[in-house]
């Protein structure tokens, strides 16, 4: 540690206190404003003074020189970072952070390259940046697309003032596998809800207006099907079929591209044979094509060099050739573009043309993000200090972590807890973390810095907690990441827990996965609750069975043991630098809950994948008694333990008088409306969900679509009624060509509470 220190001050010496010898031909025609009108034709003045190196050079992307979110090369151009930044040969730096540092690297660039083009500095500012907001899925739980925005928004602020201008978020790959550890880092399994969250979340970080120094330009990654990758391993192989491309994956990234993303990363697994890299049907064909997509698309960590152990490509130089022919224009960390694409244009293997054309596309953003009129607009170290951590954002961080919590149980009503006289147990050893809440990707905040639930309970003096951890998730500090694969088999605490939990009124037991237990590279095979914690959980049963079970995961979780015998079940995730104060607040009932799991809690790992729009199969159901020839399983239900969709509340609502206004002709739409009541005792949100069915079509669909949603506020007693519109947009759907198309025929439409409702009116669309 001490010794990265080092290395960095020196580096930091050096560049700041190089001598400013070349003030740049490029600024000083800035001066010029006859010469230089709207931004393509800036950059066009721009490439037209760029030696093919230079060119080159931006679209070559460097980690910083500190912190690495993947396996970092040696030697060759890695050893060179800091002569390439001065020769021109960098455009851009990921994981420089912090208005000094920033400020380092981008004074090179302008000020000693010869052109003085700025760098666009990347980070993954993916659930906020110093101050942390919930993981991507949890904030998805809230179904409510301006929290989620207001969050991106607030992440975007407290990022830009430390000097990024570009996050690589969001990532909107639609996944199936609880499995993977990446599920944490989306928006869960429907493309519908996905796409709207999609465009909610570029909307906070790019906000109206790029140029502002508060908004910074998105990424929306990664490109394409890496959720789908087999058996839920990271990074592993993906084959699936045009259907699932076009009707499942695709739509976030439309909605992104919609919504005026400004880059788009590829991805590390291959596509049916092809590695996303190098996969010109993708990247050129599809996006740049057919989606007339204008930003640029980055590669990610290394995934050019990859493409060799792909068996895709021979060797680096080819791996440049291909990764370039198929349109991926910034190579992140792979160092190939930089070693061979001059070589390429030289042997004609690849065209000047698509150099141009990436060139022309990096400096656009750069461009639109005014970095060109002031390349420091991001880089002021009183904001920074004003803005880091301020009020603003942990309040919005606080809304947010509310907003994501699920109750999947609330027997008797044990939920709200008793505000006086109760004592209450609190066991396990997430209760007292402020570390793990702050999830996977925080590597801008620092450890200890979130709400633990136990000082988060201790907000409220009416009531006395008695803390016993029970047992550790895994054995040694959790820092080490390699560390939390090895979970603990110590009971040697169960004996104190139990003891504490005999004598409470209340035994709140926070139980799960650390935040380093999800997230990239971290997949697992099993999805019970890690280490001896459901063995604890047991144990603690056996003297007190009055437990709220509260769950800090990054994935679904299979709780069934826990669904059968305890009361009160909390799904909260990992919450962010405010969890502990947004879990308390709903256990006592300041905040209602109202979030809908955006994932299907399977029973058994076994059932994997499994989700709410699957196929119907030709046998879906038992045909007689006994029978053993349809589509089951011998040892498990089919369904799952929760829904897509579910999630209660302390109100209870009930659903009426569907209405469908008319049957659908071409070009009309149709009108659905439903009354819903509260009909609990206290005002709480309800997220009304639509559901279509298309009941037979030339390429079969899904037995549920969800195609609309509305989050109700309702006090008690009251009724409103929530409306949605179908048009062709919701009817339709991708063939296996890719064409959309509307086909005649019978829908069911289901308006209710989750994706297992069965209210339903059916329309013909003629
Ligand atoms: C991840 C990306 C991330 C990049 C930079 C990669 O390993 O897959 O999502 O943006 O690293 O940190």
């Amino acid at each position: 540690m001490k010794y990265i220190y080092i290395i960095r001050s020196i580096f930091l010496f050096s560049f700041l206190t190089v001598s400013i010898i070349s003030c740049t031909e490029l600024l000083s025609n800035e001066s010029n404003p006859e010469s230089l009108n709207t931004i393509d034709q800036k950059v066009e003045t721009l490439l037209s003074k760029m030696t093919l190196e230079e060119k080159i050079g931006q679209m070559n992307q460097y980690n910083g020189f500190w912190d690495f979110t993947g396996p970092a090369p040696k030697g060759g151009h890695a050893e060179k970072k800091y002569e390439d930044l001065k020769n021109g040969l960098v455009g851009s730096m990921l994981n420089v952070r912090g208005v000094k540092d920033v400020t380092a690297v981008q004074k090179v660039a302008v000020e000693q390259s010869r052109l003085g083009i700025p760098l666009i500095i990347g980070f993954d500012v993916i659930h906020g940046y110093k101050t942390i907001s919930p993981i991507p899925i949890a904030e998805s739980a809230s179904w409510d697309l301006d929290a989620i925005k207001k969050s991106a928004e607030m992440a975007a602020l407290e990022s830009s003032a430390a000097g990024i201008n570009w996050t690589f978020a969001p990532m909107v790959d639609i996944s199936r596998d609880a499995r993977w550890g990446r599920v944490m880092e989306g928006a869960g399994e429907d493309p519908y809800l996905g796409s709207k969250i999609a465009e909610a979340r570029i909307n906070g970080f790019q906000g109206n207006n790029l140029s502002l120094n508060s908004t910074i330009a998105a990424c929306a990654k990664h490109f394409a099907a890496y959720g789908f990758a087999e058996a839920g391993r990271d990074y592993n192989t993906v084959d699936i079929g045009t259907s699932t491309l076009y009707n499942m994956v695709f739509p976030p990234f439309i909605a992104a591209k919609n919504a005026g993303v400004k880059t788009f990363m590829n991805s590390f697994n291959e596509l049916n044979g092809i590695p996303a890299t190098g996969n010109k049907y993708l990247q050129r064909d599809i996006l740049k094509e057919e989606w007339a997509y204008d930003g640029f698309i980055v590669s990610d960590w290394g995934s050019i060099t990859e493409m060799i152990a792909h068996g895709h490509a021979k060797d680096g130089e080819h791996a440049a050739e291909l990764a370039l022919n198929a349109g991926s224009d910034m190579d992140m960390e792979s160092y190939l573009y930089v070693k061979h694409l001059e070589n390429l244009v030289g042997n004609d293997k690849v065209n000047l043309n698509s150099i141009d054309d990436a060139t022309r596309r990096i400096l656009k953003v750069k461009f639109e993000l005014g970095l060109f009129d002031d390349p420091y607009k991001y880089c002021d170290l009183q904001r920074e200090k004003e803005i880091t951590g301020s009020e603003e954002i942990n309040n919005a961080a606080l809304d947010i972590a509310k907003k994501s919590i699920v109750l999947l149980k609330n027997n008797n009503n044990l939920l709200p807890l008793k505000r006086e006289g109760q004592k209450i147990a609190l066991i396990g050893a997430l209760a007292s973390d402020k570390t793990s809440p702050l999830g996977s990707w925080r590597i801008a905040a620092d450890d200890n810095t979130a709400i633990s639930v136990l000082e988060g309970l201790n907000q409220y003096p009416g009531n006395t907690v008695t803390f016993a951890k029970g047992a550790d998730l895994t054995y040694g500090k959790t820092e080490f990441v390699s560390e939390l694969k090895i979970n603990t088999t110590d009971k040697s605490e169960f004996k104190k827990a139990k003891e504490v939990a005999i004598n409470a009124d209340v035994v709140v037991m926070v139980l799960g996965e650390h935040g380093f237990q999800s997230g990239e590279g971290r997949s697992r095979t099993s999805l019970d609750l890690p280490g001896v914690q459901q063995e604890l959980l047991e144990e603690i049963f056996s003297v007190n069975s009055n437990i709220v079970l509260v769950l800090n995961n990054g994935r679904p979780l299979a709780i069934n043991w826990a669904d059968e015998n305890i009361p009160a079940i909390l799904e909260a995730w990992q919450l962010g630098t405010q969890s502990g104060h947004a879990i308390a607040q709903v256990l006592y009932g300041d905040y209602n809950p109202s979030g809908k799991l955006p994932m299907t809690f399977p029973r058994n790992v076994g059932q994997v994948p499994l989700y709410y729009n699957y196929k119907n199969t030709g046998r879906p159901n038992l045909p007689g008694p006994d029978s053993v020839f349809w589509s089951h399983y011998n040892d498990e239900e089919n369904t799952p333990l929760y829904p897509f969709g579910y999630g209660l509340s302390y109100s209870t609502f009930n659903y009426s008088n569907l209405r469908i206004t008319n049957n659908f002709k071409k070009n009309s739409k149709i009108e659905i409306t439903i009354d819903v009541k509260n009909t609990g005792a206290i005002e709480g949100k309800e997220v009304v969900q639509l559901y279509i069915r298309d009941k037979y079509a030339s390429i079969t669909r899904p037995v549920k679509e969800l195609k609309g949603f509305e989050l109700l506020n309702l006090k008690a007693g009251e009724t409103k009624v929530a409306k949605f519109e179908l048009t062709e947009k919701e009817l339709g759907f991708y063939d296996n060509q890719g064409k959309w198309i509307l086909e005649k025929g019978e829908f069911e439409v289901y308006v209710g509470t989750n994706s297992q409702t069965q209210n339903k009116k059916s329309f013909e669309l003629k």
